[in-house]
């Protein structure tokens, strides 16, 4: 099937590509050399950079699928390695695959001691964030053997990606134990992904951490419901990076850098801060909607409105009952969490959000739950990090072995001087 575009007395055709779920897009790949035209699609909300085969989303119906599974079935259903095995090899693994692939991941979740010297050059104040992308980055000064940076072999790659699955918890449980001037733990390869992680964490030599097995379920739900959301921004960013043939290290690094944006991944700690905020100025929501919906207001309810979802996100309905569980559990009821409840339902009934189709989205509720569980706000980010990882390998992986990918190279419309004449420095005014 073709489509037809008319520009002027000029008349194309251009080629309609159909993606498995039947959805359609046209291919501009010959636009510019046949018209002198490129197209501007500010935010990219028309553009697909990609065909892809690990997840299918669908904001308006709701529908988010891992290589066709449901995410309701796999947060169900699976531990947080099956599905990252899942997105990144494109099958679920047999038990004796799944128990290969966590043996191999727990093994590299050493780091070298040497990256204990980066984290001591950073302020004690640094942001978990900026540690993650510093020390992911050097972790490719480390562990990849090529001469030629960035050009690895295939052992290496398939060895990097063990090794950052492994490596990722003990460099966001090393960023939560430099702030707090704490001992760093070594990984317990006797525990799965997610006891050993929280080990890491919250263990100290003085006393013994037993995780509490509902925070476990609770973890590993949330870090199965990250593990991939298509073309977000990070992941673009990963693929865009990789795209240059720059090294998996650097391109997840570059990825950690997009996600920290407070319009990403770290609005899960500004939803909190938000939270936080109105219930300290005596929990007037009414004043802060008023607040998010005037345009000379910087304001916005974080946690509210997502590009892609218009009606609702699959993931926040599973993270909001988990966040009733874990609450009850507390021996206190959270006032954060009746209120952020009172603030959907208001925000939910007014025209303003209505008309825009803004609802929460996954991470109104997450930052509640690793709340509960003991993390602080800094950290929220820095969980979103470990879940969002085998996504963001799966993407890059896919995006290399493309024999039809090239480096991204987007282009612009330019809108500033024309040529001027230029003017020595003795002469300006
Ligand atoms: N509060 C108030 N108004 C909002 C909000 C919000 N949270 N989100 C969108 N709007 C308004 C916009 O001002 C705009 O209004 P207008 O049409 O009158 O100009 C309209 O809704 C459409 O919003 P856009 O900004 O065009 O939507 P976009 O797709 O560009 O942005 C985004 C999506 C960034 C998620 C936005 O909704 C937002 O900033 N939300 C708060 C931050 C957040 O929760 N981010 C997490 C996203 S999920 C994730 O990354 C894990």
């Amino acid at each position: 099937m073709n489509g037809k575009l008319t520009f002027g007395d000029k008349s194309i055709d251009l080629p309609i590509i159909e993606g498995t779920e039947k959805e359609k897009a046209i291919d501009i790949g010959k636009l510019r050399s046949t018209t002198g035209l490129i197209t501007l699609d500010s935010g990219y909300s028309n553009t697909g950079s990609a065909k892809s085969k690990i997840t299918y989303l669908n904001g308006e119906e709701g529908i988010l699928r891992h290589r066709g599974y449901r995410i309701e079935d796999l947060a169900l259903n699976c531990t947080f390695l099956e599905v990252a095995y899942l997105v990144i090899f494109g099958d679920l693994p047999s038990k004796e695959k799944l128990d290969n692939f966590s043996e191999r991941v727990m093994r590299h979740a050493l780091i070298d001691e040497r990256i204990k010297d980066v984290f001591k050059a950073f302020p004690l104040a640094t942001h978990p964030m900026a540690l993650l992308e510093a020390t992911t980055v050097a972790l490719s000064a480390f562990y990849s053997s090529s001469e030629v940076y960035g050009k690895d072999t295939k052992d290496d790659l398939e060895r990097n990606i063990f090794r950052l699955l492994g490596k990722l918890p003990s460099l966001v449980a090393y960023s939560y134990k430099k702030k707090r001037g704490l001992p760093y733990a070594y990984p317990n390869t006797d525990l799965n992904y997610v006891e050993n992680f929280l080990q890491m964490v919250f263990n100290v030599p003085t006393r013994k951490y037993n995780s509490n097995p509902l925070f476990r379920e609770a973890i590993e739900k949330l870090l199965i419901l990250h593990v991939d959301h298509e073309l977000n921004c990070s992941t673009s960013t990963v693929r865009m990076i990789g795209s240059s043939e720059a090294n998996l290290y650097s391109s997840i690094s570059g990825g950690i850098s997009a996600l920290s944006g407070a319009l990403h991944g770290g609005a899960n700690q500004a939803v909190l801060e938000m939270l936080e905020q109105i219930y300290q100025q005596g929990g007037n929501i009414k004043m802060f909607i008023e607040r998010a919906k005037d345009k000379n207001d910087s304001f916005k309810l974080m946690g509210f409105g997502h590009r892609v979802y218009k009606n609702f996100d699959p993931r926040a309905v599973i993270v909001k009952d988990l966040c009733r569980t874990i609450l009850k559990e507390q021996a206190e009821n959270n006032p954060l969490f009746d209120l952020a409840l009172e603030l959907e339902e208001q925000a939910l009934q007014d025209s303003y959000f209505q008309e825009r189709k803004l609802y929460p989205n996954i991470d109104f509720y997450s930052g509640l739950i690793y709340k509960a569980m003991g993390f602080s706000n800094d950290m929220f980010t820095a969980l979103f990090v470990v879940g969002r990882l085998p996504g963001w390998i799966a993407h890059w992986v896919e995006m290399r072995n493309d024999p039809h990918s090239r480096i991204d190279r987007p282009r612009q419309v330019y809108t500033g001087a024309t040529e001027r004449k230029f003017t020595p420095i003795k002469e300006r005014s």
